[in-house]
């Protein structure tokens, strides 16, 4: 009898089959968090065939280099073809909750910059309504007792997240208890808010692939 994969063989599987959506000669975009952990060891075993990476946190640079796969300022390239992340949670029409390792502001400037979202994730983050995973809310911190008092009125139940400060230096707010019925609709009414520099909903730059790890192997779902 064979054995169920691990969700750690699941990551890795996801991670490697990504390396098909690398296009030769290019700057690949770079997500963050374990998922893509896997993805960056094994772009290292195709680093002479890309020009380098932009990535989406002070994590995955260090990763990067470290497989000596070059990191470059996002303002000094045009566009590039593809960014591959992870997600918290994924629908079935490629909208996602990030943010999970606070790195969602990055995120979505590096997602912006590609023309091809490729989500990697385990069979675990599929669902059918977002929210369950809290929302993490990237605020300027001055903003974050007034954007709670927000998050509330809208219904949620919002938490700093304790000793966290992001790459850009502000604070992460997870909110409980939402149910996203309409995910482009509260991704555009939560970022107007004043001192909100993201919302982890990304539903109007979603994935336009995800490879999705399962028990029967890597499932790829288009959007
Ligand atoms: C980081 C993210 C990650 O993509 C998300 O948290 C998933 O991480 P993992 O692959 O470790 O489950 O949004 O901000």
């Amino acid at each position: 009898m064979t054995q169920a994969m691990t969700q750690d063989e699941l990551k890795a599987a996801v991670g490697h089959a990504a390396l098909a959506y690398v296009v030769p000669g290019s700057v690949v975009g770079v997500g963050t968090g374990s998922t893509v952990n896997c993805f960056i060891d094994a772009l290292a075993t195709m680093k002479a065939q890309i020009r380098g990476a932009i990535s989406s946190s002070e994590k995955s640079s260090e990763r990067l280099r470290a497989h000596g796969i070059e990191v470059l300022d996002s303002n000094g390239v045009d566009g590039i073809p593809v960014y591959i992340d992870g997600a918290d949670e994924i629908d079935h029409a490629g909208h996602m909750i990030k943010g999970g390792g606070a790195a969602l502001t990055r995120e979505k400037i590096v997602a912006d910059i590609a023309q091809r979202f490729v989500c990697i994730a385990d069979a675990s983050k599929l669902v059918s309504t977002l929210g369950t995973f809290p929302l993490p809310v990237e605020v300027i911190p001055m903003a974050v007792a007034q954007i709670s008092r927000h998050l509330k009125a809208l219904g949620g139940q919002p938490t700093l997240r304790e000793g966290v400060v992001t790459d850009n230096g502000c604070r992460i707010v997870d909110v409980r208890g939402l149910k996203i019925t309409d995910p482009l609709a509260m991704e555009q009414e939560i970022n107007q808010w004043p001192g909100v520099v993201s919302v982890g909903i990304f539903a109007r730059n979603k994935a336009g692939v995800c490879l999705l790890g399962t028990a029967q192997g890597v499932k790829t779902m288009t959007f």
